[in-house]
């Protein structure tokens, strides 16, 4: 199978009313991206990784060395995804100089197809920049993890008529300035679909709406990984509970002596 690429991603929103919902998961490591990539059309390298692989408070201590590291392992393990790095915190808010060469050495060393930046107008001259450059963009709007402080928390967005017309217009200007898709996290639903109706690229939800051209979700948290999650995610598996009862089958095994058994010792053949 051919590794699917960004314009084919982006035609999918023209493809009409039948067009088949983007699969997107988020991937960190080889192992996991082996076992994702035949489901997906595209493989995210979240800084969300910051929390999940981490154990850090937020996305904010990401570095891109870190993304770097990881992108390139999910590169490696994976052969049919379009594979997606996000840029962390710090590495492209300044200037659009600043963040080609950001994005220029995660292109250049994990050998993904693209990168993803949080923010709206704000962020349209940097898109514009880098996808005439030839770094294709995601945008990702609505609930942005990286501006969590000035957000005041993770709540949805989009609930007053003031917050969604900003909004609105981010998805308007990203679009606009030539991303080729964008994510749109935490929002009302009306809203989801409004931006999904009015931008003529690819709009992925995560808690956004049913509607939107495809959906997202962090794998650890649709895993069953992490007791708390947010209300927009599906629990598809219970992989907490299963890890817990196998190192404590394990465990218990070492403590009486019952593993390793005559199958996992070496003994000279006769
Ligand atoms: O970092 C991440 O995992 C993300 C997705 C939740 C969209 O940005
Ligand atoms: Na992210």
């Amino acid at each position: 199978m051919k590794r699917l690429t960004v314009p084919a991603i982006q035609r999918r929103k023209f493809e009409g009313k039948t067009a088949e919902p983007l699969v997107m998961l988020t991937a960190y490591t080889a192992r996991q991206a082996q076992l994702l990539d035949p489901h997906c059309d595209m493989l995210l390298v979240g800084d969300s990784l910051g929390q999940v692989i981490y154990g850090l408070p937020s996305t904010l201590a990401v570095t891109l060395d870190m993304m770097i590291a990881h992108g390139a392992a999910v590169v490696r393990g994976s052969y049919h995804s379009v594979v997606l790095v996000d840029m962390p915190f710090g590495s492209y808010e300044t200037s659009p100089q600043h963040a080609f060469a950001s994005a220029s050495r995660v292109m250049a060393e994990t050998g993904c197809a693209a990168v993803k930046l949080e923010g709206g107008e704000a962020m349209a001259e940097t898109i514009s920049f880098l996808s005439q450059r030839g770094i294709p963009v995601m945008a990702h709007i609505g609930l942005t993890p990286q501006a969590v402080n000035a957000l005041g928390g993770y709540g949805a967005r989009g609930k007053s008529q003031q917050e969604h017309a900003k909004i609105m217009a981010d998805a308007r200007a990203v679009a606009q300035a030539g991303a080729f898709a964008m994510v749109l996290e935490g929002v009302m639903e009306e809203l989801a679909v409004a931006i999904t109706d009015s931008v003529d690229v690819p709009v992925i939800g995560i808690g956004a709406s049913a509607h939107c051209d495809g959906q997202v979700l962090v794998t650890e948290d649709m895993l069953g990984m992490f007791d708390r999650v947010p209300r927009f995610v599906k629990r598809y598996e219970n992989l907490a509970q299963t890890i817990d009862g196998a190192a404590a089958r394990y465990a218990a095994e070492v403590r009486t002596r019952a593993f390793p058994t005559d199958d996992q010792v070496y003994r000279p053949k006769n």
